[in-house]
């Protein structure tokens, strides 16, 4: 009985949280979603998009897996034709991305998940260690978009 009674407790604190967090998103206004997350969108068009098409030497680029696969991660795919997502894919992109960018958080699946275990990445990734070092500039530039960043 005792046991009951917590779970009913968490369940109304977690109906609160809900209730609050929707509050939050109704009263930001639409341009500023963005800044309710703490991640910026025009960072993550100009910079961080381009991480995701460019070709690392020995690599296959993030794209085109993380278009077609199931991963959390996931990007929309672009145009036939195109090299570059245009306005209205950076934003579903940009929404996606949500899932593997965690503000402020270095555990961060998309910081994680493609750096080499030994700069303190994870153990394995389907799309290999792309990131030998925090050094490489587009690691850092995944970094900085996790750590609020703006363009
Ligand atoms: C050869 C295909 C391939 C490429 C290229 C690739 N990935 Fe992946 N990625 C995978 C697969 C498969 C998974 C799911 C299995 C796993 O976790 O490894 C995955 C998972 C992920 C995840 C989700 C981790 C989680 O569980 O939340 C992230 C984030 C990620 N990849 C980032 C990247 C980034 C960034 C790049 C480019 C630098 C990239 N991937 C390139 C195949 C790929």
């Amino acid at each position: 009985m005792k046991r009951a009674s917590s779970y009913m407790v968490a369940a109304a604190c977690l109906a609160l949280a809900a209730a609050a967090s929707l509050s939050q998103v109704q009263s930001a206004p639409a341009a500023s979603s963005a800044a309710s997350t703490g991640l910026d969108y025009e960072f993550f068009k100009t910079k961080v998009q381009p991480v995701f098409l460019t070709k690392r030497t020995g690599h296959t680029r993030c794209v085109v897996c993380h278009t077609t696969n199931n991963a959390p991660f996931h990007l929309v795919p672009l145009t036939p034709g195109s090299t570059a997502w245009n306005e209205q894919q950076s934003r579903q992109n940009f929404t996606l991305i949500q899932r593997v960018a965690i503000p402020g958080s270095m555990d961060s699946p998309i910081v994680k998940h493609p750096l080499a275990e030994q700069a303190g990445g994870d153990p394995h990734h389907g799309g290999a260690q792309q990131f030998e070092s925090q050094a490489d500039p587009a690691w850092q530039t995944l970094k900085a978009f996790i750590m609020g960043q703006k363009a």
